[in-house]
């Protein structure tokens, strides 16, 4: 059987010869704190139940879940651009990098109204399995996010650290997003 070619991973980061594990585990400590405080606050605070009215937007949860889809859709940017980085997929230029930086920017930036609203105005819920899924996936979202940006700037972490926490950023957006999102449109 022909066997396909691999391409080599060109634009790979190189894995340094110093890397360090203690850095990793501190910064998933300081992630999952990040996660449980977001979780005690949404469940400490009591709801405002505020609702907010964006003009073009039948309701607030309508643009909430557009807003929602959006940041799903960058995420997905970034994860194409991540794999052409990492020389898993035929795509090269010079615009990897920025086009992947400036899509988490972006993405981070636009889910932090929602996040708030949700946290702020509706609280961590649990009054059922859909919902108590929903408010844990967007705590551990941020949880994951913050990981992620620690592990980002430093340059002595063992090459699967990243992929790693943006692994875990992604997982979380999708449950998130399902649990949300494909509920608000479909059911
Ligand atoms: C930070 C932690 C979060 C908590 C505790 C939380 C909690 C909640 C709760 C309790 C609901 C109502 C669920 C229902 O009855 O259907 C909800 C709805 C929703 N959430 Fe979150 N959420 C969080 C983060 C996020 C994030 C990061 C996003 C998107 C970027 C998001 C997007 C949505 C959407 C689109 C809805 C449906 C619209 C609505 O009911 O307002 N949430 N959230």
């Amino acid at each position: 059987m022909a066997t396909i070619p691999v391409p080599a991973p060109e634009a790979a980061p190189a894995e340094t010869s110093g890397t360090k594990i203690a850095p990793v585990v501190v910064a998933f400590a300081i992630g999952t704190a990040v996660s449980i405080g977001l979780g005690v606050y949404g469940r400490l605070h009591t709801p405002t139940g505020y609702a907010v009215n964006i003009s073009g937007f039948s309701s607030g949860p309508a643009a909430k879940a557009a807003l929602a889809s959006v940041v799903m859709v960058l995420a997905i940017v970034q994860t194409v651009t991540a794999m052409a980085i990492y020389g898993r997929i035929r795509l090269r230029g010079a615009w990897l990098n920025p086009v992947h930086r400036w899509s988490g920017r972006l993405a981070i930036l636009i889910s932090v109204p929602v996040a708030v609203h949700c946290l702020y105005a509706l609280g961590f819920q649990a009054y059922d399995g859909r919902v108590i899924a929903h408010s844990i996936f967007g705590c551990f979202l941020y949880g994951a996010f913050v990981f992620k940006m620690l592990i980002l700037t430093r340059d002595d972490s063992p090459g699967w650290a990243l992929p790693l926490a943006g692994g875990l950023v992604l997982s979380g957006l999708t449950a998130l997003w399902m649990t949300a999102v494909l509920y608000f449109f479909f059911v």
